[in-house]
């Protein structure tokens, strides 16, 4: 008998309850702190955290916020765009990357990715610039980096603004050609995150930050997040209520603490994934550039027959997923008429990511990998 039939099946895409029950007193203690304290709005370890973030991340300024989306909208809020400008981002993403940019009257112009790597194609990007371009937003997908020092070149010479997604991401770093590297999120003008529970960095709720180390910007960032305010009851710009709250910052200051360790795990299940699965020829492991470290928010394949594949899957209790399955150019708000994004369409077709998180186990990893080799023979 198959040393694996009797393994009880309770394998997750994501546990944090697992991971959580390694730092329970810590956190259970930081909780009930700010409980006797009541604190509970903008306490001091709010800011104790985004100082914190910004010592790791190497950045001037971290403003933190409600969530990840917030995050984005807030970036494009500071910059002071007009109704109808257009913002150059990818269509193989979570939406709301393009939802903000459409909700502020912006355009979105997709731009295909790179399928090795399954960011924005920087090669691609100068053919979809016009003169209502004023931003570039690459998304950090999967945990690895988007080609920055070609993305920042050619931000440059059409002078445009950066705002990077790093929601998927945080702690990755990137190399430039001139051997100095910078924590992705902090090479644009803002960098962005998101703490959703099962991000690399989760909070126990909702949360994000926004990054940048321009002063000016960082100022109106703050005014933004703050109903257009740094003076009580005065107002200088339209904002919104976007604050992170204490509870969650308390959270979040000590798992920043373990996220070196978090990421490396990461990367141990990935290398595991990528020993067992890289000689099967129906299958594409994930592909590292030179240029970017990979911290797998998502282990993510590109496979021959997915669906079948992910059905397999399910019926021997694994979970996988399917981010994205339909590219946000091919979804109803965000149609353009006749625009194909090749690599972008491939993917949404061939992309099955496996379980990824910090308590799996070689057990776990051996079962999914021969699982999926078997169902190729
Ligand atoms: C790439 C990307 N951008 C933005 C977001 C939005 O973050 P949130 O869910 O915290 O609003 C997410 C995550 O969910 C994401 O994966």
């Amino acid at each position: 008998m198959s040393i694996f039939a009797n393994m009880k099946k309770n394998i997750q895409m994501v546990d944090v309850v697992g991971q959580y029950k390694h730092i329970q007193d810590e956190i259970n203690n930081a909780i009930l702190k700010i409980l006797n304290k009541g604190d509970f709005i903008n306490g001091a370890i709010v800011k104790e955290f985004a100082h914190n973030l910004a010592s790791f991340l190497n950045v001037n300024h971290v403003i933190p916020c409600a969530n990840g989306t917030d995050a984005i909208q807030v970036a494009l809020m500071s910059l002071d765009l007009k109704a109808g400008d257009e913002v150059i981002t990818t269509p193989f993403t979570f939406v709301a990357t393009a939802e903000v940019i459409a909700l502020l009257g912006l355009k979105p112009i997709f731009v295909d990715i790179n399928l090795k790597t399954f960011n924005l194609d920087a090669h691609q990007i100068e053919a979809a610039i016009t003169d209502k371009t004023k931003c570039i937003i690459p998304v950090h997908l999967f945990g690895q980096g988007a080609e920055m020092e070609k993305i920042m070149s050619i931000a440059e010479k059409h002078n445009l603004y950066v705002i990077e997604d790093n929601a998927q991401a945080i702690g990755a770093e990137y190399h430039f050609s001139n051997n100095t590297s910078k924590k992705l999120g902090t090479i644009g003008h803002i960098g962005t995150t998101s703490f959703y529970p099962s991000k690399n960095l989760g909070a126990y709720g909702d949360a994000g930050a926004i990054f940048t180390n321009d002063d000016e910007i960082a100022f109106k960032i703050k005014e933004i997040v703050n109903h257009g305010s740094s003076n009580k009851y005065h107002y200088s710009r339209v904002g919104v209520n976007s604050r992170l709250d204490s509870i969650q910052a308390a959270i979040l200051n000590i798992k920043l603490k373990h996220l070196e360790n978090y990421n490396l795990a990461r990367q141990k299940v990935a290398q595991f994934y990528n020993n067992e699965l890289k000689n099967n020829p129906y299958i594409s492991i994930p592909q590292i550039s030179n240029f970017s470290t990979h911290v797998y928010h998502q282990y993510t394949l590109l496979v021959n027959d997915r669906d079948n594949l992910q059905k397999h899957l399910k019926e021997k209790d694994i979970p996988s997923g399917i981010y994205y399955p339909i590219p946000l150019h091919l979804h109803q708000p965000y149609l353009t008429s006749n625009l194909s994004l090749k690599n972008s369409e491939k993917a949404a077709k061939s992309v099955l990511s496996l379980p990824i998180h910090t308590e799996m186990n070689k057990e776990e990893l051996k079962f999914i990998c021969n699982s999926i080799n078997k169902f190729y023979k």
